[in-house]
C-alpha cells in the first residue's frame, strides 16, 4: 500500500468521524461522545495530512520542521486565546477565527494561481475554483472582521444604510462574474486582484448593513461561508478531506442560518443579501411613560407569596455570571414548593444556546427549561416573572410596532404574567439598540444593580 492510498484511507476514517460527531453534538447527552469524535477525527486528518506533506517534499526535514513550527506558534496563540476567553466573548472570538479560514482560503487561491501558471497547467476548471475560493474566501474574512467589530462593540451594530445600497451589492457581484470571465479569458492576475478588492468590500458592506438583532444569524452564515472557503481551498489543493469537512461546516451553518431566520420571523435572503428589504425605525423619541423600581425585600416578598415563577435569562446573567444564584434561588423556591420553570429564548444571549449552558453549568435541572414555544402559553396564568439580564428577547414592541428593527421577532411575552421584575443595572437598551416598552408598563418593576448581587440579595432576604 502506497503512502497515498493510506492517507487517503485515514481522510475516509477521519471524515465519517466527523459525520458522528455532528450527529452527536445536536443532542445534550450525546455532545461530549461527539466531540470525542471530532477530536479523533482531526486529530487522525492532522497526522494524516503532516505525514503526506512531508512524504512529498524534497527535504522531509525541513518540512517537517517548518509545519510543527507553524503548528507550535499556533497551538501557542490558541491555546492562551481559549484559556483567556470569557464565556460572553466566544462569538467574537469565533467571527474572528472565521475570519481566519476567509483570509487562508485567498492566500491558498493566490498560491495556486501563482503555482499553476509558472508551471503551465492553470486549465479554465482551475482558474474557476482559484476566483471562486478568493471571491468567498475575501467577503468572510472581511465581513467576519466586521461581525467581530460589531460583537466586541468596539463599532455601532446598527445597520449602515447607505443610499442605494442593494444596488452597490448587485453591482459588485455583476462585477465579479464579468472580471471572472475576462480571467479565465486571460489568465491574467489583473480581474483576480480586482475582483479581491471588490469582494473585500463587499463582505464588509453585507455585514455592516444588518443590524444587531439579526447578528446571531449573520454569524452562523459566516460559519457557512467559512465552511464554503475551505472546501474551495481543498478543491484547489486537490484535498478531498478539506472538501469533504468545508461541505459538512458550509452546510450546517446554513442549515443553522435558516432554523435561525425561521425561529426569529426573519427572511432568509433578506438577512443573506445585507438586510435586503427591511426599512427601520429606532423608535428612540417616543414616551412610554415612567417606570417602577423596586428592591431585593420587595421582590422576596413577592416570590414568597408566588406559586408560579418564570426565569426569562438573558446576556445580563451570562455578564454577570449570575446562573449560579439563580440555580440557588430556583432550589429554594422549588423546596418552598413554587413551581418554577425557565423560558429560553433562542437567541438569547450571544451564542446559539448560550443560556442552556450556562444553567447547565450551575446544574439546573433540564425538565424546568423550556423553549420559548413551550413557556409562553403559560406566562398569562403565571404570577411572577423575572427577567434575569434580558431584553431584546422580552421586547413587546416585537409584537406592537410594525416599524420596529425587532418587529415581527417571537418574544417571550413576560408582559402577559401578573408581575414582570426586570434585572439590570440601567435603562439602556439592549443588543439590538431598541428601546424596551416592557420597562414602562403596569405591571414591571426595576430592579437596577448587577444580576448576581440582586439575585444574591434576594436569596438573603428570603
Ligand atoms: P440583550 O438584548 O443583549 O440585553 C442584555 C441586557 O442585560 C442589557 O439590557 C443590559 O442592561 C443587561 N445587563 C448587562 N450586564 C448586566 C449585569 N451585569 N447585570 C444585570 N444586567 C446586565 O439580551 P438578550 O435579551 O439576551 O438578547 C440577545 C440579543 O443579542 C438579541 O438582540 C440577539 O439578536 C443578539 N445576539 C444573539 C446572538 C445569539 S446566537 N444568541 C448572537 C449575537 C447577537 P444594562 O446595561 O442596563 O445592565
Amino acid at each position: 500500500m502506497t503512502t497515498s492510498n493510506l492517507v487517503q484511507a485515514a481522510y475516509i476514517v477521519s471524515a465519517v468521524l466527523f459525520v458522528l460527531s455532528l450527529a452527536g453534538l445536536s443532542r445534550h447527552e450525546s455532545a461530549k461522545e461527539g466531540n470525542a469524535f471530532g477530536v479523533t477525527g482531526m486529530a487522525l486528518a492532522l497526522v494524516a495530512t503532516i505525514w503526506l506533506s512531508v512524504d512529498r517534499s524534497g527535504s522531509r526535514l525541513a518540512t517537517l520542521a517548518l509545519i510543527v513550527a507553524a503548528m507550535a506558534v499556533g497551538a501557542a496563540i490558541g491555546l492562551w486565546r481559549a484559556r483567556v476567553v470569557e464565556m460572553t466573548q466566544m462569538p467574537e472570538l469565533v467571527a474572528m477565527l472565521h475570519s481566519f479560514v476567509g483570509l487562508a482560503a485567498v492566500l491558498v487561491g493566490y498560491s495556486s494561481y501563482l503555482e499553476s501558471s509558472d508551471a503551465g497547467t492553470a486549465d479554465g476548471l482551475h482558474l474557476v475554483e482559484v476566483f471562486l475560493g478568493v471571491f468567498i474566501g475575501a467577503v468572510t474574512f472581511t465581513g467576519s472582521i466586521v461581525a467581530f467589530l460589531k460583537l466586541s462593540a468596539r463599532i455601532r451594530s446598527a445597520p449602515l444604510m447607505l443610499p442605494a445600497r442593494h444596488w452597490l451589492n448587485l453591482t459588485a457581484l455583476v462585477l465579479s462574474a464579468v472580471l471572472l470571465v475576462w480571467f479565465v479569458r486571460s489568465h491574467s492576475v489583473v480581474p483576480l486582484l480586482v475582483m479581491t478588492v471588490v469582494a473585500l468590500a463587499f463582505g464588509w458592506h453585507l455585514v455592516a448593513s444588518i443590524g444587531g438583532g439579526d447578528m446571531p444569524v449573520v454569524v452562523s452564515m459566516l460559519n457557512s461561508y467559512s465552511g464554503w472557503a475551505a472546501a474551495a481551498a481543498g478543491f484547489m489543493l486537490g484535498n478531498d478531506l478539506l472538501i469533504v469537512t468545508g461541505a459538512l461546516v458550509g452546510s450546517s451553518g446554513a442549515i443553522l442560518s435558516y432554523i435561525m431566520c425561521r425561529a426569529m420571523n426573519r427572511s432568509f435572503v433578506s438577512v443573506i443579501a445585507g438586510g435586503f428589504g427591511q426599512e427601520v425605525s429606532m423608535g428612540e423619541d417616543r414616551d412610554y411613560g415612567e417606570h417602577r423600581e423596586t428592591t431585593a425585600a420587595d421582590v422576596a416578598e413577592l416570590l414568597r407569596d408566588a406559586s408560579s415563577v418564570v426565569i426569562t435569562p438573558g446576556y445580563g446573567m451570562a455578564v454577570a455570571q449570575a446562573q449560579y444564584p439563580v440555580a440557588e434561588l430556583t432550589a429554594q423556591l422549588r423546596k418552598r414548593g413554587v413551581d418554577v420553570k425557565f423560558g429560553i429564548h433562542p437567541v438569547a444571549g450571544r451564542l446559539p444556546g448560550h443560556m442552556n449552558v450556562l444553567l447547565a453549568e450551575a446544574k439546573v435541572p433540564y425538565d424546568i427549561v423550556l423553549e420559548m414555544d413551550e413557556v409562553n402559553p403559560d406566562l398569562p396564568g403565571t404570577d411572577v416573572v423575572l427577567v434575569i439580564g434580558a431584553n431584546d428577547t422580552v421586547n413587546p414592541s416585537a409584537a406592537e410596532e410594525p416599524s420596529s428593527p425587532i418587529a415581527g421577532m417571537p418574544v417571550i411575552e413576560v408582559w402577559k404574567a401578573r408581575t414582570v421584575v426586570v434585572f439590570k443595572r440601567s435603562m439602556a437598551t439592549g443588543y439590538a439598540g431598541v428601546q424596551n416598552p416592557l420597562f414602562f408598563k403596569e405591571n414591571a418593576q426595576m430592579l437596577f444593580g448587577d444580576a448576581k448581587d440582586r439575585v444574591e440579595d434576594i436569596i438573603k432576604a428570603l
